[in-house]
This record gives C-alpha cells, structure tokens and sequence, in this order.
C-alpha cells in the first residue's frame, strides 16, 4: 500500500517553518488591536447562497473554483473561498451593528479555491484581514489600507505598491457596463469561450481575463463614467491617504475579482510574485453586499492578505524567524531510577523557560548528542554519583547545581546566551 499524499494544493504547517506563521499571526492581530480591530472567526463550510449571491456568479470563485457539497441533510454547503461575506453575515446576524457604529473585527482564517496550484496559489490558504462595518466615510477606507500597510511595515517587508482605483457606484457601473458591451460585442467572434459568456452574464468581469489581455488593455475606462460624488468621494480616499503618507499608484485598470465592491478597491503588490499571482491581498469597500445576502443595507470596507504569499516574501527578504529548538533545556536521566525526580526538576524550571525531559533508557552520551541536535543550550544531567550537573552545550562547560539553585542557575546562563551574538 502506498502512503497517503496530501490533498493536490494543501500544505501541511510542519514546526520548522511555525515560528514563521506564529509571528505573522501574531503581529497581525497586534496591529489590529492597536486600531482597534476585534477578533471574529466564523464556520468553514456556509450555505453555498452566502458566495453565490454575495461574491456573484459570473466570478471565477464562484463559477469555478467552490468546493461545493450536499451534507447528509440534503443542504447545499461550501467551505469558504473568501472571507468578507461570511464576516459581514456574522456581524449583522449578532446585531452588533446596532450596539456601536462601525464594527471593526479582524481574522486570520483558511479559505479554500479549487484553482490550478504553483508558487503562491493554493486550494486551501490562510488569509489575516479585517472588516470595518456600518458606516460610510473616506475615512474609513482609508483607515483599512492604513492598517494593512502598518502591518507590512511591521512585517519589515520592502517593496510593496499600494493600486488604487474606484469602481464608483451602481449608476456609475451601469453605464460603465453599457460601455463595455458596445466595445466589446462587435469582437466577440475573436473572444475565449469565457469572455463570450461573461459578455452576456457580467461584462465586467470581462477586465478579468488573462486570455483576451489586448482587448482588455484597449477597453474604456470605468474612470471616465463616474459621477461628481464618486469621484469626490475618491479623492477624500487619496486625501487621507496623503496625509496618513502612505505612498500610492491609482490604477484605473484595478477590478477586483469579486462583485461585491463599489467605490474604492485596493490592492498590495509585489514584484518577487511571479505573474498574476503577485498581489499580497487587497479589498474595498462593499456597501450593496449586505442587502444581497438578506440584510438591511449596511456599508462595509475591508481587506484580506495571503499568508502564505506574505511569508514567501517576508522568507524572501529574511525578515520572517527561522526555525527554533523545541526547547532550550533537556533533563537527561543517567539511570531509570531517578525518572521521577527529573519530573520534577523539569516542571520547575518550565517556570523559567521551555523543557524537555528525556526519561529513555538510553545511555547518557546518547542523550547529550540528541540535546544538541535538535537545538537545546542546555542540558541538565540527574543521577549522577556527584549530583545535578548543569551542562552548557555550546561550550561544553559544566557546573554542580542543586535542586535549589537549579531554576537560578539555567536563568544565568539563558540570560547570558541571549547576550550573545546569535551563531
Ligand atoms: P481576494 O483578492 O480574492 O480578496 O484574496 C485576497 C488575497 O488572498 C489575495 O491577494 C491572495 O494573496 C490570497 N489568495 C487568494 N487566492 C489564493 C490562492 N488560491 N492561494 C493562495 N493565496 C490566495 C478577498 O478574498 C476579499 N474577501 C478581500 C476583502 C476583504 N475585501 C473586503 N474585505
């Protein structure tokens, strides 16, 4: 029997690259709180409606990249692509809208495509984002962008472009939508099967095609159709940014691959991402999604950002922590008679710092070699004729504890450790 391979497009967390995760993980929930951002999860699988109707069909997420199933009562599930619509159904399924205006919450999550795996694009990925619910101001896009650009730069990572573009309002997009057809209905005959479809079902969605890119280079421009209040509207957003010095490209070829946007739609770019995969996440604002998935209508802005496209970057860049030891001390036991006692030793020096207690009946050097391997400073030796020996396993140095002195001992030498230049 052959061994069971992951899933095509998974990718297992193994403890080398987790320092890496965590620090991402927790840097970004640090920065979210620091602005006020409140921790939300939600289900992994949805009723298969939430996507249909909020990220629309006529989207490659929905029309073919769903992992879409019947669950044994015959309802028609799917484990979440994305995570705006599940958080905005959340938020105003609690009425939290209603206690305090907007609803500001974060996320780090696991979303799942059905799309072709390489370098950066998986079917199941984690994304960290928030969501800024229940009102409607140029401040507010500005503030979302503002708080995933800190986080970046907390990251440490470099290179990072900022696109911004408006997709304006409804009206704005109908007579955008107008526009689109007359330009793009006499070449249909030289369009991709999915252009041609798109031209009839959602014309916008045309701007996302990577076949057609010459007719999507040469199509007018949503820009030119927009009303005096979205255009204002966007400039209070650049305004904001300008004085939050957050530095920007207005794109005004920037669409988004989802229905649910109006107004403002950004994206964070990186040229170490090969191709289309080279956005680190994006977002915008989406004040007509709550009422398409049932709710009254509330606005929203927000944005999500690849983890793994992150630390591909941030590895990159070697600004991401490598690996690290299991634990920095390994009580070895010389004989099996005093198993119990480097128990106990163990759990008091866990007050100080991260243990490992090696109880095999295996012979002492063996054990020692083992400690080193993986990573550990120290080594604590109990059973020994002459008592407990605390050994340093970098210089090989060695000194006479007891079980006293033991904890003030390993913090002498830790605290000098960290003093040293890293090896
Ligand atoms: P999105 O642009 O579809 O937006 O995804 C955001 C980010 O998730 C992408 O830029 C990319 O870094 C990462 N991502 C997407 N697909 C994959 C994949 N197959 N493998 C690896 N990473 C991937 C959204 O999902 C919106 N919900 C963002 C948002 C929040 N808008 C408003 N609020």
């Amino acid at each position: 029997m052959s061994p069971i391979a992951p899933p095509r497009g998974t990718k297992d967390l193994l403890p080398d690259d987790a320092p890496a995760w965590r620090w991402l993980h927790e840097c970004h929930a640090t920065v979210a709180d620091r602005h006020g951002y409140q921790l939300i999860d939600t289900p992994t699988f949805e009723a298969t409606e939430l996507f249909a109707r909020g990220v629309g069909s006529g989207t490659d997420v929905v029309d073919k990249e769903m992992y879409t199933f019947t669950d044994r009562g015959g309802r028609s599930l799917t484990l979440r692509p994305e995570g705006t619509a599940p958080v905005l159904r959340a938020v105003l399924g609690a009425r939290l809208e209603q206690r305090w205006r907007p609803v500001r919450v974060h996320y780090a999550m696991s979303m799942f495509r059905y799309d072709r795996p390489q370098a950066g694009r998986q079917r199941q990925f984690a994304q960290v984002g928030i969501e800024c619910i229940g009102d409607r101001d140029a401040f507010y896009d500005a503030e979302v962008i503002e708080v995933a650009w800190r986080f970046m730069a907390e990251l440490r990572i470099e290179g990072i472009s900022l696109q911004v573009n408006t997709l304006g309002d409804r009206d704005d997009r109908l007579r955008y939508r107008e526009a689109l057809v007359a330009y793009y209905t006499p070449l249909r005959d030289s369009l991709c099967a999915d252009c041609q479809r798109r031209l009839d079902v959602n014309p916008l969605r045309l701007l996302d095609c990577t076949r057609d890119a010459d007719h999507v280079a040469a199509a007018p421009l949503l820009g030119d159709h927009l009303s005096p209040a979205s255009g204002e509207y966007f400039a209070a957003v650049l305004g904001h940014l300008d004085s939050a010095t957050i530095p920007y490209t207005h794109n005004q070829r920037l669409v988004r691959g989802l229905d649910y946007y109006a107004d403002t739609a950004f994206e964070f770019w990186h040229t170490s991402l090969a191709g289309a995969q080279n956005a680190l996440g994006g977002g915008g604002r989406y004040d007509g999604l709550a009422e398409v998935i049932g709710f009254p209508a509330t606005p929203g802005v927000g944005y999500a950002l690849g983890v793994e496209r992150l630390l591909i970057v941030a590895t990159g860049q070697q600004v991401a922590p490598g690996a690290t030891p299991p634990a920095q001390l390994v009580v070895c036991t010389a004989t099996p008679a005093v198993a119990q006692q480097a128990q106990e030793l163990a759990r008091d020096i866990r007050h100080r710092t991260s243990v490992i207690a090696d109880l095999s009946h295996r012979r002492l050097e063996k054990k020692l070699r083992d400690a080193d391997r993986i990573g550990a400073r120290l080594a604590l030796l109990v059973g020994l004729d002459e008592g407990l020996v605390l050994r340093n396993l970098r210089t090989s140095d060695q000194r006479m504890v007891t079980a006293e002195t033991v904890v003030d001992a390993v913090s002498a030498e830790l605290s000098q450790a960290a003093a040293e230049p890293a090896s």
